[in-house]
């Protein structure tokens, strides 16, 4: 791995982008494993406590390396590793999100408002952060409606961005061995598009007869597919319905919406002053630590 000059975060991202190649490990590419590492870094903020979010990058700790909403994301973490280490002025709070956005552009999606800040906690300060309180707080594909609107709502999201997010599941796949669940949701899950919206529209999915959890499942241009309930659940809720039917007629509108949406997924948590700057990188380099 290659040090860049400090600061230097487009040179960071042709560093990221130097380990999305991946043969061996799923479709070859760590792309979609970054996507979920910024967004479950990011998703259990909550407005209303104030605490959770892409600061802190507690992953590296119990109890969120551990949580089994987690699985799998260790994957993601590693693949960064030599990337920190050559660099280490950047926080891994910082290199997760900026490695989410890298993935999404490279695959072919939006460019994501992304800005530096975030700092790193320590094995202790991710346990104070997570007493009791941040736990539990990803979605359930298991769920329905409900579920997906009052865990986003949490975080500050409205219908139009939770459907917009959700277009996220263009990419990558369920794990038995991670999530339970099995399979990925288009046939080309390395590349950034609509398809998720426009295969949910299509009146294909069954339930999938196995002995795993329940999820839908239908076979698409010989490659099967599926669909978690917390997906169908966008189509079955007259709310959501909408956006899908939109996002799948309009692919520059989804993009142009998940930009905002995912741009804002990873500042949560984030406390910046009125100029920008993120509070708590101020605060320690006023106390003189690093
Ligand atoms: C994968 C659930 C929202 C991005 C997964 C997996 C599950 C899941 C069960 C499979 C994990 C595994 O077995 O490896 C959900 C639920 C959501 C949600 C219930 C909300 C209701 C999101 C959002 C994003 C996202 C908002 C990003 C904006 C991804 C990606 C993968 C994934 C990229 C593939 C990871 C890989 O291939 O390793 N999600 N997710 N998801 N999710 Fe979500």
């Amino acid at each position: 791995m290659t040090s860049v000059k400090e600061g230097d975060y487009n040179a960071l991202r042709e560093e990221i982008k130097k380990v999305l190649k991946q043969p061996g490990y799923d479709d070859g590419s760590a792309g979609p494993v970054f996507v979920r590492l910024a967004w479950h870094a990011s998703g259990n903020f909550s407005l209303v406590e104030h605490n959770g979010g892409s600061n802190g990058a507690g992953m590296r700790f119990p109890p969120e390396s551990v949580d089994p909403a987690n699985a799998g994301l260790h994957h993601a973490i590693s693949f960064l590793i030599p990337i920190q280490a050559a660099n280490p002025w950047i926080s891994h709070a910082d290199l997760w999100t900026l490695a989410g956005t890298t993935a999404i552009q490279a695959m072919g999606g939006p460019q994501i408002p992304w800005e530096a800040g975030r700092s790193d906690y320590d094995s202790a300060e991710a346990a104070e952060e997570h007493r009791g309180v941040v736990g539990d707080r990803l979605p359930d594909g298991a769920l329905g409606a409900s579920h997906v609107r009052e865990v986003f709502t949490r975080m500050g999201f409205s219908d139009r961005e939770i459907v917009a997010l959700s277009g996220a599941h263009a990419l990558g796949r369920c794990h038995r061995d991670r999530s339970g669940f099995d399979g990925p949701w288009v046939v080309n899950p390395t590349r950034f598009s609509n398809q998720y919206f426009k295969l949910l529209l299509r009146p294909i999915w069954r339930p999938r007869e196995w002995d795993g959890p329940f999820q839908y499942e239908a076979t698409v241009a010989g490659t099967k597919l599926m669909m978690l309930p917390t997906d169908m659940a966008l189509v079955e809720d007259p709310q959501f319905k909408p956006w899908v039917e939109k996002y799948a007629a309009d692919q520059d509108l989804f993009f142009k919406d998940f930009s905002m949406a995912f741009g804002k997924l990873i500042e949560l948590g984030v406390d910046r002053d009125d100029t920008g700057f993120a509070k708590l990188v101020k605060k320690s380099a006023e106390e003189g630590k690093p």
